[in-house]
Order: C-alpha cells, then structure tokens, then sequence
C-alpha cells in the first residue's frame, strides 16, 4: 500500500488545494483593501485629481478589454465590433479546454519528439514546469496586458472632482437619470465634441497656429471619451 503511486483527483485534492488558495487570496484582497481604501471622504479630505496612477486597481482588468475604445476612434470606429468578440472567442476557449487533451498534438510534427523528450524528463517538478510553460506564457502576457492598459488609470482621483461638494452633475445624479441620458446628454454628445484640455491646432513653420483637420475628431461623453476621462481627467472632462 505504502509505496502505491499517489492518484491526484478533481475531489478532493485540486478542489480543496484551489480552495484554500482562493481563500488566503480574499482575506490578503481584504486586507489591501482596508489599508489602502479609495478616498471617498471628500470635501474633508480631497484626492488630487491625478491620484492612483500605477496603484493596481481592481479596474485594471476590466481596462484591458476596454482599450479598443481608446485606439478605434474617428475613422477606425468601425473596427469597435471586434471588441465583443474578444472575449467571445476566450469564452468559446475555456468551454472547449477540458477537451484540449484530446487534440493529437504528438502527431504534430516536432512537437511529438518534444512530448516525448519532455515525458522521459525524470524529475516531477521539472516535469510539470515544462508542461505549464503554456500557461505561464499565457499568464505573462495577460499580466502585461492588465498593466500597460491599467496603469495610466487615475483611479483613486474620481472624488478630488465627484464629491458632494461640487454638488449637481457632478456627484449628486440627475433625478431623472433615463431624461438625462435621452435628451441632456445626448444634446452635449451632439454639440460637445472635444472640449477641454487639448488643442487641435497645429503649428506651421512660421510658428503659427493653424487648425488641424487632417486628425480625428475627438468625441465627447462616450466610450473613447470615458476612457480618456479615467485615464487623463484633468485634460478630458
Ligand atoms: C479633474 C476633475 C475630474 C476627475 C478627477 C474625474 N472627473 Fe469625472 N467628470 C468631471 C467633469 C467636469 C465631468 C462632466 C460633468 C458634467 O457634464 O456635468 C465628468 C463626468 C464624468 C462622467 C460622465 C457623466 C455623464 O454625463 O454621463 C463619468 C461617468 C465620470 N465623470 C466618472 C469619473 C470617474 C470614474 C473618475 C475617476 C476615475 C472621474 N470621473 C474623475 C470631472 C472629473
């Protein structure tokens, strides 16, 4: 019995190990989360505008999949459906994954002589490393990809201009939040265009300015508009 290989199953050796992992991973989660809180305090205590730029955020996953809103603007717009279909696609992947040992991938020339090299690898752990080298591939670039398109996020700043003391639009909602978005906002959408911050001159050789309408127009109060906002809110607002 004693020297009888040791069987690894979905109950209750990977559900138990993946659960008390999931749950060192909450308390240490509670615990970021109640030392370093988000600044909602205001006016007694006001964020500068700028504030929480590259302090990790829960919002820096969800910014990874919004950043085609931030390049497909003006005449790329177009393109803005491939946004739904990204995560379709990775959807579409994990539902099909507990079937991805089923693929003949040693038949695949090359890759069969490096699934056998790998298997006659004597040591376990070396073993496994070799084998999870897809995952941590995969795990990497989604790191990178949650920080390049996370960190620039100002998220801890909202309150330094949303609090109650800068009282209507600005932290207390519209009563009527359906008339807003129908007739108020619409009507900024459609006048707004690009107001603040950033000029769309462009300076000739003479040092001139002249208006530049080569570029894209820059859009007010929607999807490209809200990601600008969190990402540069003293410019875009
Ligand atoms: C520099 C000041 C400032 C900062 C910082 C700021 N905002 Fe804003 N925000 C504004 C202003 C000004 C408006 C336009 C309000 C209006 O139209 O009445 C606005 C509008 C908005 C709107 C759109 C409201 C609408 O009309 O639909 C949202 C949503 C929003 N902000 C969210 C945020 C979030 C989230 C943050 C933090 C990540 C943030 N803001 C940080 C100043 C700021």
């Amino acid at each position: 019995m004693a020297d009888k290989k040791k069987v690894y199953k979905w109950w209750p050796h990977y559900l138990i190990t993946l659960a008390v992992v999931m749950i060192v991973l909450l308390v240490i989660f509670g615990v970021l989360a109640n030392m370093y809180p988000v600044p909602d305090d205001a006016p007694n205590e006001i964020p500068l505008p700028d504030f929480g730029e590259d302090i990790p955020g829960p919002e820096w996953v969800f910014l990874m999949f919004w950043i085609p809103f931030w390049y497909l603007k003006g005449r790329l717009k177009k393109y803005l459906f491939i946004m739904p279909l990204i995560p379709i696609l990775i959807a579409v992947l994990l539902i099909f994954l507990p079937y991805f040992h089923k693929i003949p991938l040693r038949k695949i020339p090359g890759l069969g002589a490096l699934i056998a090299k790998t298997k006659s690898i004597k040591s376990n752990f070396l073993r496994g490393f070799v084998y999870a080298i897809p995952s941590i591939l995969l795990g990497i670039i989604l790191a990178v990809g949650v920080y390049r398109s996370g960190h620039q996020a100002k998220v801890l700043g909202c309150d330094s201009c949303h609090s109650m003391a800068m009282g209507k639009r600005m932290a207390i909602p519209p009563v009527d939040v359906f008339s807003y978005y129908k007739v108020d906002r619409a009507r900024q959408i459609g006048v707004g265009k690009y107001r603040a911050g950033k000029t769309s001159g462009k300076m000739t050789a003479s040092g001139e300015m002249e208006q530049d309408l080569s570029g894209e127009v820059q859009s007010y109060k929607d999807a490209n508009w809200q990601m600008r906002h969190m990402y540069e809110p003293t410019f875009t607002w």
